[in-house]
């Protein structure tokens, strides 16, 4: 794989040699940018400190003139209210991933909306049915967009969330920075064919995280989000009870993950519970080993307080499992099965595709920029409603079983928009519940076995969350007929 030029804290001290100035604040220890449902984002292009010290600072797009966007916080039921304010120098939108909204705010553009030109609004209000972790994100040109910094996390409680001494966003992001600090350029037809664009600084709530206080005792809620275009983080903490009660915001059984590897790839979330059990002055650090020839640690939280309390924290019992959002349950009776091939990509056999429904072969594709096919077919945006037909059609209400297969020899993220699907198994290993996702990563050569109740009407989006894979024809569309 590429680009395994990334981050140790080694390489990060590079960036911010000399600079015994440079403090890296508790950014992960404050709630990032608590923001009680603004009434509007603006998008524009803006300066960020990613690196920090003497570095110049990164021309990024960012919401709001932050990195990340702020954290928009509701409670389930509530209604979402947003006007976009797009000062972007291009078209956007916004997709509210993860959340099951209405089609016409799905923010795709020309499949549910108009792209909102530059200078110009367009107001998201939508009610949210479920509870969790969430984030939006532009749907335009989104390897840039996303890549440049527009993303913001979305928090909607419960009443029986779990009581804890802090709820923190952890988003998660990478970045591909220049030896002078500056954002390499984007779009290249390596990172499209390949892995896409790993980058090589990794960013907790927009700066390079060090050490983060934190007290003994204390239970911690993290609302893990990847929303790096292609890093597939695998998180490992040495202390602290962990558990993982929550996967792309829907509950789990609470999981204890001890030494555990807990993967993130772009686009999902993780929601931990963490006891402090750490005695004070004692280290809990958290280190990332997804890339083997490449781990390096992400932060250390440094214990504070009292020895007691952290020998009290050592005997909390889990987090309760919280109620499930209101999913429909498959019903496995009346199910449609069908299979959907991942195809293309670097080190494959690939011979050529469809493009808008019209065989193409392998130089075709490659002269339109499409590298992957689902299904055969490749995508190709445009500045018009897609050409292709549907993946799928199903009736509203129909329950459907998949299983996707991936033949390439990356991995894929594969993100479903208006529906959460339920994850029965993954190459061939039955999961212990089936876990509702909207991003799954399926593996080389691998496959996922899920099923949904298609029960949210219009045409959808289907596709890689790794967004150069996505603009390279690894998308579609499929139909929920009312
Ligand atoms: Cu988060 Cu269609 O994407
Ligand atoms: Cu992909």
């Amino acid at each position: 794989m590429q680009m395994m030029r990334i981050a140790t804290p080694l390489a990060r001290r590079k960036f911010l040699a000399a600079s015994a100035a440079v403090l890296l604040p508790a950014v992960c220890a404050a709630p990032a940018h608590a923001v009680t449902a603004p009434a509007s984002l603006t998008a524009a292009s803006g300066k960020w400190p990613l690196v920090g010290g003497q570095a110049p600072p990164a021309a990024v797009w960012a919401y709001d003139e932050t990195i990340p966007g702020p954290v928009l916080r509701y409670r389930q039921g509530d209604m979402l209210t947003v006007r976009l304010q797009n000062n972007l120098p291009q078209s956007s939108t916004i997709h509210w991933h993860g959340l099951r909204v209405p089609h016409a705010m799905d923010g795709v553009p020309w499949l549910t909306q108009p792209p909102v030109k530059q200078g110009d609004m367009f107001d998201y209000r939508f009610p949210l049915a479920d509870a969790g972790t969430y984030w939006y994100h532009p749907h335009v040109n989104s390897a840039e967009q996303i890549g440049r910094g527009l993303a913001g996390a979305i928090v909607i409680t419960h009443p029986d969330d779990p009581a804890v001494d802090a709820d923190l966003v952890w988003q998660l992001d990478d970045w591909r920075l220049l030896e002078s600090g500056a954002l390499a350029p984007f779009h290249n037809r390596h990172d499209a064919s390949h892995g896409g664009r790993i980058g090589n600084t990794v960013t907790l709530n927009g700066r390079i995280p060090d050490r983060i206080p934190v007290t003994a005792g204390h239970r911690m809620r993290l609302r893990l989000i990847n929303t790096a275009n292609a890093r597939i983080f695998g998180l490992r903490f040495n202390a602290g009870n962990v558990w993982l009660f929550a996967v792309d915001g829907h509950p789990v059984q609470p999981l204890a993950l001890k030494d555990g590897q807990l993967a993130i790839p772009p686009g999902g979330r993780a929601d931990l519970v963490i006891d402090i059990t750490a005695a004070p002055g004692d280290e809990i650090t958290v280190t990332d080993d997804y890339y083997q020839r490449a781990a390096y640690r992400l932060c250390t939280l440094v214990s504070n307080g009292s020895p007691e309390d952290a020998i009290t924290a050592g005997r909390r019992p889990p987090p309760a499992r919280l109620p499930a959002n209101p999913v429909a349950a498959p019903d496995f009776t009346n199910a449609i099965d069908d299979e959907v091939r991942f195809g293309g990509g670097a080190m494959s056999r690939m011979t050529g595709g469809r493009i808008r429904g019209v065989p193409a072969d392998l130089q075709t594709m490659v002269e339109n920029g499409l590298f992957w096919t689902i299904n055969g077919q490749a995508m190709k945006a445009g500045d018009h409603a897609p050409l292709e037909p549907p993946l799928w059609t199903v009736k509203r209400g129909q329950t459907v079983r998949m299983r996707w297969h991936n033949d390439s020899a990356f991995p894929h993220p594969m993100h479903m928009h208006g529906h959460s699907f339920f994850v029965l198994a993954r190459n061939g290993h039955t999961a212990p519940e089936p876990v509702l996702h909207d991003t799954v990563l399926v593996s080389p050569r691998g496959h996922a076995d899920v099923a949904f109740v298609a029960d949210n009407p219009g045409l959808w989006m289907f596709h890689c969350h790794i967004p150069e894979h996505q603009h390279a024809g690894m998308m579609g569309i499929f139909l929920v007929d009312d």
